[in-house]
């Protein structure tokens, strides 16, 4: 394994020793999440996880944690959820991310905000001092008119390429499209997500705003742990 993917398995397996028996466990998505999703499988294997049960933040982690043996609850989301683990594609000092690289950004949001704990894990290289500065912010819209979101974001100064993957227009698993958007870098992340909040055919965006509770960070200084300061 390269540094990188060292990195991302050190941070997904630490975030993977918060789970405990009887836990309701959000599963995200990505090369960083599948290392905590492994850890989940093995310590469950192992009979450290009695009662344990999870939800999937996309298909390929259902398909994923499915093959590992995780049982996973139906899409409804019947109970609340204990514990999300999950990636970022850049976080700044805040605890404040984008995500959705991946393009399961909605879902993720989802599951974030049914979750008593967010917990994300990444290597050193996701780590900024503002948002937008590494990371384009994908933006999930409906495909039904969406070239006037193309031109709404290019309004609010984007620079906007919609998503293709294989050559054909990339669909997340809700059926809508991805428009990766570079804004620069993001001076007011609340102002821009509540903004892009009132528009429709906008269906979600990757700014996590107030969302993370912890990050685990891997490095070559190792492993360290941050929690959002709460104050007031
Ligand atoms: C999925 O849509 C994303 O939000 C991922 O969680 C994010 O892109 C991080 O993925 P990696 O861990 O693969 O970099």
């Amino acid at each position: 394994m390269n540094d990188a993917a060292t990195f991302k398995q050190q941070a997904g397996e630490a975030a993977a020793a918060l789970v405990e028996p009887g836990m309701v466990v959000g599963l995200g998505t990505g090369t960083t999440a599948i290392f905590a999703i492994r850890r989940i499988a093995a310590r469950w294997r192992g009979g450290e996880l009695p009662g344990l049960v999870a939800v999937a933040t996309s298909t390929k982690t259902a398909v994923a944690a499915q093959a590992l043996g995780i049982p996973l609850l139906g899409d409804d989301m019947p109970r609340a959820i204990d514990l999300v683990i999950d990636g970022a594609d850049e976080v700044d000092p805040a605890l404040d991310l984008i995500k959705g690289a991946g393009g399961a950004l909605v879902r993720e949001k989802i599951v974030a905000q049914a979750s008593d704990r967010v917990v994300i894990v990444v290597d050193a290289s996701k780590v900024s001092d503002a948002l937008g500065s590494k990371a384009l912010l994908p933006i999930e819209v409906l495909a039904w008119g969406w070239e006037a979101q193309l031109r709404y974001l290019t309004g609010l100064g984007a620079t906007v390429t919609a998503r293709e993957a294989d050559g054909r227009r990339y669909l997340t698993d809700g059926g809508n499209m991805i428009l990766d958007c570079g804004f620069g870098t993001i001076t007011d992340p609340a102002g821009l997500a509540a903004t892009l909040e009132t528009r429709a055919g906008i269906a979600g965006h990757g700014l996590f705003v107030e969302i993370a509770d912890d990050v685990f960070v891997a490095g070559p200084a190792g492993v360290e742990h941050r929690r959002r300061s709460r104050t007031g």
